[in-house]
């Protein structure tokens, strides 16, 4: 049985059976405490948890999934796949054990014919949780299984959670036994290998806290109600209904390990190290597309570098088993062709996933076999040292300077029997982030020493943020610099940067930009603040200019910030905070914020899309946020620990540090995200959004551009003052513009073509009266002529050409023609056969003609173009070819 065929039924036995189909989520999780969607219940963690009210009692899914805690298995076990797809089927709070239990087996065992997978019961063990007496009754009592094929098992294998805080459960593994060939008997207890486990149910009714692996957290309570979350491996599945030995030969992996045969010479099932080697090609570049396809693009952190990891190490198991050239390109090609049939998408974005693809093969590539020479060298060092570690230090250079993903050279490193001085890695990694960092602060604060900023922290702690409540107050100067260095004063007209006790100015930061305005100190001082930035965490350091007085350390005043800017700039930061949700809304959670600026009045806000918005998307997005803020939603905040706000379902971006306690921005219903920025208080305070539209940032990565509030209306008002410019000027109505100007278009297009219809038979009319004033010079006919001023060179070449082909072709004939355009002499000249072979060369009469004209030129000897700096020589030229043609004829 296909695999397209196991889904196709799996969805049609539970839909008949009450369950709403639900499609895949994307791979990129809309959870930030996962990477990756590792099962098939992730899109409903919610409606577990009792969050959201689920929209449906009981569901069926077949979810895309990626697991690569595993990856060093992959090939070598039957059933290790980094990609999967989980066929699931979810009740919540609907039916429970006995439901589940029953429909599994149904599915089972039910035959072919019936639309069952047919599967022999005698073949099916079951294991259960070591308490859960109701379950193994059930199987026994309801379902028939004899007791010597139910075994128990402890919290290891059979308590289902996702190892993070969240919902889990007792569960129950349905077990196949794929016969003695495969190992001893005596059940999942004892083998797994025999005893493949193909389907999970998890009775999912409990809520676990923090902890560590898969036995160690406490359980916190019960869910709001008992659930169903089943998840069957559809690769699994098709092995055994395929009789094929592992996962890795089904028929949409298969087909891939066939063309990695292909590629690289080597023979599958010859020999267990190549056969190792093939299955990973398939199993990594199957993950890999599956995972660009879905918007993720190689890096090097996060799922960034999940996909850089998998991508690497299948190309670098190609070279291994020989391939010397790209191979990239033909493997993401199957994977299209098998996966296209169950996720068209990929189909619809080939040419994207391609470029992805191939980029990083060429990026890996070019740095792949330097680098192995290098870990090579490295290894040669190791053990003439005698040791058995490599060096942090060079595990860190391949990283860094030939992009060998650490697991990489963890890998290479035992192929070669030596372990790596990873915690040396890691802390050159540190240093090497937080030398980054302290640049990018450098740059904004335009010092790379960051003591003086340090020192002021020490003594006088973090700086006090007003801001969100207010926006002018007294403060005390605790911090002065000038030039970067702590001074105790400053003077008029000096640049300084000035720390304060407390401040409303908002330093740079998630996307917003400084607070300016004015510090007035009792000393007389006026301060001008033109940027706000953090140098170091707490420091708020206002940089400006003293315009008058002097300013010391110590001093009383009264900080201000420009209310109008403040203003502006809030209601940027809050409408990208709704164009986030509506986006999201529309897209689906891949458009994650990937970056934003919030400026006065207009933002950009950059998000994950694996493809160009439709304009159609755009204008009801636009839309969707107008009337969220015509409903006057309030806009507040609230602090709360992290796990709380995760609960309450704010956006949180993945990878961001965020400490215990966070700051949630709540726009009505409407959104709710994790910010320290400032907003307005009511959504009406915008008046107006307009996106002005979206383009691409980089792979994967879009980017919309909108203007707000004022800033949004003057733009309009502009637009609108073009089109009663444009209405005025055709005489027609705004709505008739496109039509009317497109026929314009096209109008002028067609007189364009008709002017030159005109033009090039105007030249060729010349043809004829030229061709009969031919003379004749030394028994060949010459027509030597100047045609008018301005004509084109490809006119001249076309005419030159007519007028030859008018000469009787046994008559030797050399057309030599001239113009002058824009100043510049132009000289085109062809010969006819029978003049060539009297040694008559194009080529060589328009050298003549050009040495003559002051310039250069040549072709070949049937038709040449030359051309000069001297207009004025355009009649010497002829002569000159007149002359030429006498003494070589
Ligand atoms: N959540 C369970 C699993 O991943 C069953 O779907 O195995």
């Amino acid at each position: 049985m296909e695999s397209a065929e196991i889904r196709r039924r799996w969805l049609r036995f539970f839909e008949e059976r009450g369950h709403t189909v639900v499609p895949s989520a994307s791979l990129i999780a809309d959870d930030p405490t996962l990477l990756l969607v590792p099962a098939g219940m992730v899109p409903f963690k919610p409606y577990f948890l009792g969050e959201v009210k689920p929209p449906y009692p009981r569901a069926v899914s077949v979810q895309k999934c990626v697991r690569t805690p595993d990856i060093e298995e992959v090939g070598k076990t039957t059933r290790h796949g980094t990609f999967f797809q989980m066929c699931g089927n979810f009740s919540f709070g609907d039916y429970f054990k006995e439901g589940a239990v029953t429909l599994a087996w149904e599915l089972l065992t039910a035959p072919v014919a019936d639309g069952g997978f047919g599967l022999e019961p005698e073949k099916l063990w079951i294991t259960v949780y070591e308490d859960d007496d109701e379950a193994e009754r059930i199987w026994r009592d309801v379902v028939g299984v004899p007791a010597e094929r139910i075994q128990r098992l402890g919290k290891a294998s059979n308590f289902w959670s996702m190892g993070v805080p969240g919902p889990c459960g007792p569960c129950s593994e349905i077990n196949y036994d794929r016969g003695p060939a495969f190992g001893p008997e005596g059940g999942p207890a004892v083998n797994d290998e025999r005893y493949v486990e193909i389907w999970n149910l998890v009775f999912m009714q409990y809520e676990r806290g923090p902890g560590e692996g898969k036995e160690d957290f406490p359980i916190l309570g019960d869910l709001p109600s008992k659930n169903i979350d089943t998840g069957l491996g559809l690769e699994r599945l098709a092995m055994i209904l395929q009789g094929v030995r592992n996962m890795y030969e089904t028929d949409t992996l298969r087909v891939v390990i066939d063309k990695a045969t292909e590629l690289t010479g080597v023979a599958y099932g010859a020999d267990h190290g190549s056969d190792v080697a093939l299955r990973v090609i398939a199993d990594h570049m199957r993950t890999a597309v599956m995972l660009i396809g879905d918007g993720v693009t190689p890096g090097n952190e996060g799922r960034g570098y999940v996909l850089r990891r998998i991508m690497r190490r299948a190309i670098r198991n190609v070279r291994i088993l020989g391939a010397t050239e790209p191979v990239v390109g033909d493997l993401t090609d199957v994977v299209l062709k098998t996966m296209g049939q169950q996720y068209p998408e990929l189909l619809t974005d080939r040419k994207r996933v391609e470029t992805v693809a191939l980029a990083e093969e060429a990026a890996f590539l070019k740095t792949l076999k330097a680098g192995t020479n290098i870990l090579d060298g490295a290894v040669t060092e190791t053990r003439a040292a005698g040791s058995t570690v490599l060096p942090g230090d060079k595990a860190f250079l391949l990283h860094d300077t030939w992009g060998f993903p650490i697991d990489l050279t963890l890998e290479m490193a035992a192929e070669q029997g030596l372990t790596v001085d990873e915690e040396g890695f890691r802390r050159l990694m540190r240093e090497q982030r937080e030398r980054a960092k302290a640049d990018a602060r450098a740059k904004k604060t335009g010092h790379a020493d960051l003591t003086g900023y340090r020192e002021i922290a020490d003594a006088s702690g973090s700086t006090v943020f007003t801001g969100y409540t207010d926006t002018e107050g007294e403060a005390t100067v605790v911090g002065l610099l000038v030039g970067g260095v702590p001074s105790p004063a400053a003077v008029e007209g000096e640049e300084i940067e000035l720390v304060l006790d407390r401040t409303p100015f908002y330093a740079e930061g998630g996307g917003q930009l400084a607070d300016t305005g004015r510090v007035r100190l009792d000393t007389g001082a006026v301060v001008e603040v033109r940027d706000v930035q953090q140098p170091v965490p707490g420091v708020t350091v206002h940089k400006g200019i003293v315009q008058v007085g002097e300013v010391t350390v110590g001093a009383g005043g009264y900080a201000r910030i420009d209310v109008t800017r403040r203003r502006a700039i809030a209601r940027a930061h809050s409408a990208t905070h709704l164009t986030h949700q509506a986006l999201r809304d529309a897209l689906g959670p891949t458009a994650a914020q990937a970056g934003s600026e919030n400026a006065p009045g207009r933002f950009r806000f950059d998000f994950g899309s694996p493809a160009a918005v439709p304009g159609s998307v755009l204008t009801d997005v636009e839309q969707k946020i107008n009337e969220v803020l015509a409903r006057e939603l309030d806009v507040t905040a609230e602090v709360m620990g992290l796990e709380q706000a995760r609960r309450q379902g704010a956006i949180a971006e993945f990878g961001e540090k965020y400490g215990e306690r966070v700051r949630v921005v709540t726009i009505g219903d409407f959104s709710k995200e994790l910010c320290g920025g400032t907003h307005v208080h009511n959504t009406a305070q915008l008046g107006l959004v307009k996106l002005l539209g979206e383009s691409s940032i980089g792979a994967g990565v879009r980017r919309v551009e909108a203007l707000v509030g004022v800033d949004a209306y003057q733009f309009l008002a502009r637009e609108h003052a073009v089109v009663s410019q444009l209405t005025d000027l055709v005489k027609g109505r705004p709505e008739e513009l496109p039509e009317k100007i497109s026929g314009m278009l096209a109008k002028l297009r067609e007189a364009e073509k008709e002017i030159e219809r005109f033009r090039a038979e105007k030249v060729l009319q010349a043809a004829a009266s030229l061709a009969a004033a031919a003379r004749d010079v030394a028994g060949v006919a010459l027509v030597g002529a100047r045609v008018p001023d301005g004509t084109a060179a490809d006119d001249l070449r076309r005419l030159v050409l007519d007028v030859r082909g008018r000469i009787p072709g046994d008559r030797p004939a050399v057309v030599a023609l001239f113009t002058v355009a824009k100043d510049r002499p132009l000289t085109v000249i062809a010969t006819n056969e029978a003049a060539r072979e009297r040694g008559l060369k194009a080529g060589d009469l328009v050298r003549t003609a050009a040495t003559a004209l002051g310039g250069g030129g040549g072709g070949k000897p049937d038709v040449a173009q030359g051309g000069g700096q001297r207009p004025e020589a355009v009649d010497a030229a002829l002569a000159a070819v007149e002359r030429a043609v006498a003494e070589r004829a």
